[in-house]
């Protein structure tokens, strides 16, 4: 099968990286030192690893001061689960995944982890919420409850890896059938035809219109970010949808020029004459609301259209990043000890989609649904379930950031489908 992105576009996911680091061994006092050490500009000093440390106080000098105060998360959006998937922990499963790489055909190479000799050890997990049990994951309950439907996914590679996984899933029960992939394949549709079930994707890095900055000719893997215009490529081909589920975090840590009504506001990592330095957190901010309004506003879009934010999603390099040498190769799900989930970047990034979410919900004026896949703190136990070295990289290179398949990421559909079955 063959991996729908090539290899150098999936790499440039990578570039300029700043992942989130677990520091399970830091004390307090370490903590508030790299704060101080951080505060007054987050990206000059030291390794950018140390940036899961900022919170959003800390980022407060990036920090527009035009920015309106952040409504508190409705009530509604808290109390609305009755089991909170959230808080859980992984717990053994003896029966490991509902597929393999054999039975499920379209499982992309680069997914393909034991194929590449990654120990088996990370399939045997299930997550467990504490109040309740998510049922093993059933695709023919899924396609009974999708049958007449379209899905899709928006987003970055990630969101790509999420669709990946459902196929597979789904794939157990009926075969799909990709009918429409565009020559640089960041669009793909499938289809179920015995459920007349449609699945895509949409390659999207920012939700929102970003240009690649080239320099004499060849990319410079930084962007043009436009925070207030939806990016077209998606927007345009929502109306016939069912289901969105909709996420996209990772571009945003490279060097971005952020516009805003056409006028350049700033920019992200990045130090230049007068520019003014924007955080990550603002950026992502303002393309899910950007999203989120647009979607909420569709005229032409079905009226019991279903959106789904599915939140940020970590990567577990260690020593360094994508092509500095990090790696990832524990071999068991931390445990909550030893996470520190609270005070990192990607808590926060979960927080500005959790509360772009709410705004849209009061806002909306309409019957269009908005729920919340709430994968963060899970996967930020799974440091075992990336490829690290076992995928087809050409170089020495680990991929601590996408999951391999089967793996932990196939979680997402078991709360996807809890999601569908409340509809
Ligand atoms: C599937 O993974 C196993 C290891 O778990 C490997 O031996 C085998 O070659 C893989 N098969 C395919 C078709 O990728
Ligand atoms: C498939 O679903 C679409 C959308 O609900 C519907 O219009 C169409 O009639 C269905 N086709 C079949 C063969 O059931
Ligand atoms: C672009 O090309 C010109 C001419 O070859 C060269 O002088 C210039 O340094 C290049 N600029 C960058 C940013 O590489
Ligand atoms: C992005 O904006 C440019 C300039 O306005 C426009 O030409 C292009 O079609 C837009 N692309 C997308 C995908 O929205
Ligand atoms: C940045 O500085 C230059 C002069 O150094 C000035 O001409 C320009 O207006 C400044 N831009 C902003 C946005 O302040
Ligand atoms: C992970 O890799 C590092 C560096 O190669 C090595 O020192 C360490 O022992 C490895 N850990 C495991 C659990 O394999
Ligand atoms: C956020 O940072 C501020 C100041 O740096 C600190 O007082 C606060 O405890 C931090 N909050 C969290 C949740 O880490």
């Amino acid at each position: 099968m063959k991996e729908p992105l090539p290899l150098s576009m999936e790499c440039k996911v990578f570039q300029n990286r700043i992942a989130p680091f677990f520091l399970w061994f830091l004390i307090i006092f370490t903590i508030f030192l790299i704060f101080s050490t951080y505060s007054s500009d987050p990206f000059s000093h030291g390794p950018k690893d140390k940036l899961s440390l900022q919170n959003q106080s800390s980022l407060s000098p990036a920090w527009p001061p035009a920015q309106p105060p952040l409504m508190p998360l409705p009530m509604a959006l808290q109390i609305e689960e009755e089991c909170d998937m959230f808080n859980g922990r992984w717990v053994k499963e003896p029966r490991g995944s509902p597929y393999t790489n054999e039975s499920c055909r379209t499982l992309p190479e680069l997914k393909n982890c034991g194929k590449y000799g990654k120990e088996n050890g990370y399939i045997y997990w299930r997550w467990k919420p504490d109040g309740c049990d998510i049922p093993r994951f059933d695709p023919k309950i899924f396609l009974a409850i999708v049958r007449g439907k379209k899905l899709a996914f928006i987003g970055d590679s990630l969101a790509r890896n999420h669709m990946e996984s459902l196929l597979c899933l789904l794939s157990q029960a009926e075969s799909p059938i990709n009918v429409y992939k565009d020559p640089q394949d960041k669009f793909r549709t499938w289809e179920f035809p015995s459920h007349n079930f449609t699945l895509m994707v949409m390659w999207t890095e920012f939700l929102v219109n970003g240009t690649e900055r080239m320099i004499n000719g060849t990319g410079s893997s930084n962007f043009d970010i436009h925070l207030d215009r939806v990016n077209k490529a998606w927007a345009d081909q929502i109306s016939s949808l069912d289901y969105i589920i909709i996420s996209s975090t990772n571009w945003f840590f490279r060097k971005n020029y952020l516009y805003e009504n056409g006028n350049l506001i700033g920019c992200v990592n990045c130090h230049e004459g007068n520019l003014t330095q924007l955080s990550i957190s603002f950026a992502v901010q303002r393309v899910f609301r950007t999203a989120l309004k647009f979607i909420s506003s569709c005229e032409e879009c079905k009226k019991d259209l279903v959106t789904m934010v599915r939140t940020y999603s970590p990567s577990h390099f260690e020593h360094g990043h994508w092509f500095t040498g990090g790696y990832c190769n524990r071999s068991q799900p931390l445990v909550e000890r030893e996470v520190d989930i609270f005070s990192g970047m990607s808590w926060e990034l979960r927080k500005i989609q959790f509360e772009e979410l709410g705004r849209v919900r009061e806002e909306g004026k309409n019957n269009k649904k908005f729920k919340i896949l709430d994968v963060t703190k899970a996967m930020l136990m799974r440091v075992d379930g990336h490829p690290g070295l076992y995928w087809p990289a050409k170089r020495n290179v680990n991929d601590c950031l996408h999951w391999c398949l089967p793996g932990p990421i196939d979680m997402w559909s078991d709360l996807l489908l809890m999601a569908l079955r409340k509809d």
